[in-house]
């Protein structure tokens, strides 16, 4: 496993990481759960991404329980704020009350003193920017993390939030990225890189579209994530059957290239240095071995062309979504 430095931080993260998202909140059971993080440490894997919203508590509960039993050194931890926690319309957002004491409560779950970064899952608009940089400023003057981040800020709320905080605060930016959804590299990258932050980008196999596993017109394979009510997730631009075919368009590339098609996706985003992290999710040990050995895996200019070709015109390619729509995000 190779490690990149986040950000302006100090922090050095694996290039492949574990989120907890749809699987540890309850889509996979406890012992499967232990199973994955496990192998996570196995593989050199030392960054872990979760929510305080991942089943409203149940993803940072059970990493609580698993992670602290490792030295609190030995890895790097991320967890966000956001998203609503309860029925109370006030007990979301990013209000200094409110990351106050959701950081808190992340803390008691996670069984642990700090995080090392501590993210808003998106944008609060209700809150003045100048609260929400203080709220987060405040939460690293206290110790509770080490670093800031955020997740699918617009330019616009990445120039503003840098505005009143200086370059120092912001460490890394979570965007959804994959060669099927290139829609951060258009702005927020080069933005970001402007003011040392670094992304972590969520999704990199496309909730496991990228795998090669969901056929076109064939039945969606029993156990996989899309077979699953529970963690499903309506992401038509990802799970189109325009998607599926030029995924199938990949497969002989991956073959030819003597890789996995998860090697391939995953070496493509980690290709930009930009990118420090790809946060992939997994539902089984295997998958988090197969996932970490595309660390270190170079694409050749003649690779990345057939890729380009393959993929035809159906990525993601600029930002599509209203103002204030919260892409892929599962409040459960
Ligand atoms: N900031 C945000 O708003 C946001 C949003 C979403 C996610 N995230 C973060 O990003 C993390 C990853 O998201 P994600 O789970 O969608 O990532 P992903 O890596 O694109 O998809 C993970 C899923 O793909 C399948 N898979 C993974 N590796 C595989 C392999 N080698 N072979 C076959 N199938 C494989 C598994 O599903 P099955 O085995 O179940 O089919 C797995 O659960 C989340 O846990 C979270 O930390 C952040």
């Amino acid at each position: 496993m190779r490690y990149r430095k986040l950000g302006s931080s100090d922090l050095e993260v694996s290039e492949i990481s574990l989120g907890s998202w749809l699987t540890y909140s309850g889509g996979i059971d406890a012992d499967r759960t232990r199973a994955c993080t496990e192998a996570a440490f196995d593989a050199g894997i030392n960054f872990f991404d979760t929510a305080n919203v991942y089943g409203q508590g149940a993803a940072e509960t059970a990493w609580g329980e698993i992670l602290s039993a490792h030295p609190r050194d030995s890895y790097v931890l991320a967890t966000k704020v956001w998203g609503p926690m309860s029925d109370d319309p006030a007990d979301q957002g990013l209000s200094p009350t409110q990351i106050a004491k959701q950081i808190d409560a992340s803390l008691t779950r996670l069984n642990t003193d700090y995080v090392d970064l501590y993210q808003a899952h998106r944008f609060d608009p209700a809150v003045p920017v100048e609260d929400i940089v203080e709220a987060f400023q405040k939460v690293v003057e206290q110790g509770k993390a080490r670093c800031v981040g955020f997740s699918e800020w617009t330019p616009e709320q990445i120039q503003a939030a840098i505005d009143i905080a200086g370059a120092d605060l912001f460490v890394s930016s979570q965007p959804q990225y994959s060669m099927l959804w290139q829609a951060p590299e258009a702005q927020v990258f080069g933005l970001c890189a402007a003011n040392g932050i670094s992304q972590i980008v969520w999704s990199p196999l496309a909730q496991g579209v990228l795998t090669g596993k969901y056929k076109p017109g064939q039945p969606v394979p029993e156990g996989s994530r899309f077979a699953s009510a529970d963690m499903a997730v309506s992401q038509d631009l990802v799970y189109s059957d325009a998607a599926l075919e030029a995924v199938q368009r990949l497969v002989p590339i991956a073959e030819q290239a003597g890789m996995s098609m998860p090697t391939l996706a995953l070496a493509w985003v980690l290709r930009r240095s930009e990118v420090a992290s790809a946060i992939t999710g997994a539902s089984r040990p295997e998958q988090v071995h197969a996932n970490a050995a595309a660390s270190g895996v170079h694409l050749s200019d003649d690779l990345l062309t057939a890729v380009d070709q393959a993929l035809g015109d159906v990525p993601v390619t600029e930002p599509t979504l209203a103002p204030g729509a919260q892409p892929g995000i599962l409040h459960r």
